[in-house]
């Protein structure tokens, strides 16, 4: 490793561990409880506000319950060139919520996130783990009917 390599900070193991139990936790129940956030603090030697750092950096994380289908809009570069906020205004209201809120009847989340690697195909959107691209108006109503 050069002197430069070793220069710059890298992530300690307890971290690595943290963000892996974070995405495990997710998957099982769906969002971060505040007190598994603060048990994993303990057993990993690390403070809680490190942990709810991590927890609420990474936008595929979520210290929130979500509703069943998970609406993620990309809002990077490339999406807001292709207009990507005529799609967010798109799917408000089809799902008569804003970005960070979910339906009453659990049935949606909906968040704006970063780059989903759809670049070449903009905008585009995430529900779940299904990848839409291409998007215009027309095509969020019909997308949005087959998620129940
Ligand atoms: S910038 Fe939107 S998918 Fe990459």
């Amino acid at each position: 490793m050069s002197k430069i390599q070793e220069g710059i900070p890298t992530q300690s193991k307890d971290q690595e561990n943290l963000l892996v139990l974070l995405e495990e936790t997710q998957s099982r129940l769906g969002y971060l409880p505040r007190e598994l956030m603060t048990e994993l603090a303990k057993s990993l030697g690390l403070s809680v506000s490190e942990v709810y750092g991590v927890a609420t950096f990474y936008s595929f994380l979520s210290t929130k319950p979500l509703g069943r289908n998970v609406i993620r809009i990309c809002k990077s570069l490339p999406c807001f060139l292709k207009n990507c906020q005529t799609i967010i205004k798109s799917v408000e209201k089809e799902i008569g919520i804003k970005p960070g809120e979910t339906t009453p009847d659990g049935r949606f989340s909906f968040q704006l996130t970063n780059c989903i690697g759809a670049c070449d195909k903009a905008p585009a959107m995430m529900i779940n783990s299904d990848v839409h691209v291409d998007l215009t108006q027309k095509k969020i109503s019909r997308i949005l009917q087959a998620y129940k």
